[in-house]
């Protein structure tokens, strides 16, 4: 961590999907009284726009998808930034499966990420957040005061989600199968999923969410 205490607050949260980041930035920026910003919605809202546009991922071009990136936006509500797409809510299209299945390929940019980036830091010059994503303690907020790395074995992470989209436990061929597709998406995103050597490192194999809140709460409030 850094000792910086001039700068404003940026918390970060990095990990690999569904390893609670998001939920979690949400609820740890409502006890600070910061706002929440997921940078994966952010690369699901640029997706979303090129997707609009109707021709094949295959045929995509880094260009053709920055071209479409201007169209996103987000305005801050009460504890969280909302993404827009030309101006409008888009929040269910880009969990939608066309999205969440092109979308590791536009993180794949490297001027999309830059892209992406340049819009968080933006956020983050002017509002205090907690920015969940996967790269956010290394190379969007290298000098964060507090970064966290969330780790959870496949399996949990598979049963949460399954539990979050059914509200039911999952059988354990549905378990297997959830593990195995989330195990796919770490592969894919693996490069830019790396912790920030000064990370605090939280499994939260074994806790409650609310636990996990409870300990970065209390780093942060430490730093301000
Ligand atoms: O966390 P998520 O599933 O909403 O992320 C969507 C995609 O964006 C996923 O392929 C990982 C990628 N991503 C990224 O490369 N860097 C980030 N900071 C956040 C997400």
């Amino acid at each position: 961590m850094s000792a910086d205490k001039r700068a404003p607050l940026v918390v970060t949260i990095d990990g690999p999907a569904a390893s609670g980041k998001s939920s979690t930035a949400q609820m740890v920026a409502a006890r600070l009284q910061m706002r929440h910003l997921d940078s994966g919605m952010i690369y699901r809202c640029v997706t979303a726009a090129r997707l609009r546009a109707g021709d094949s991922p295959e045929h995509w071009t880094e260009q053709s998808v920055l071209d479409e990136a201007g169209r996103v936006s987000l305005v801050p509500g009460a504890t969280s930034f909302l993404p827009r797409l030309d101006g409008e809510d888009c929040e269910a299209e880009i969990r939608g499966e066309a999205v969440t299945g092109t979308v590791s390929l536009v993180a794949k940019m490297p001027r999309v990420r830059a892209w992406v980036n340049a819009l968080v830091r933006a956020t983050a010059a002017a509002h205090e957040i907690v920015v969940d994503g996967r790269d956010m303690g290394t190379a969007v907020f290298p000098d964060a005061r507090l970064k966290v790395w969330l780790v959870a074995m496949a399996a949990e992470r598979a049963r949460r989600r399954i539990l979050q989209r059914t509200g039911q436990a999952p059988t354990s061929e549905a378990l297997a199968t959830e593990a195995a597709e989330l195990e796919a998406r770490d592969r894919k995103d693996r490069e830019q999923t790396q912790p920030a050597a000064d990370a605090i490192w939280i499994d939260t194999t074994g806790i409650t969410q609310v636990e996990q809140v409870e300990r970065i709460v209390a780093m942060a409030e430490g730093l301000r």
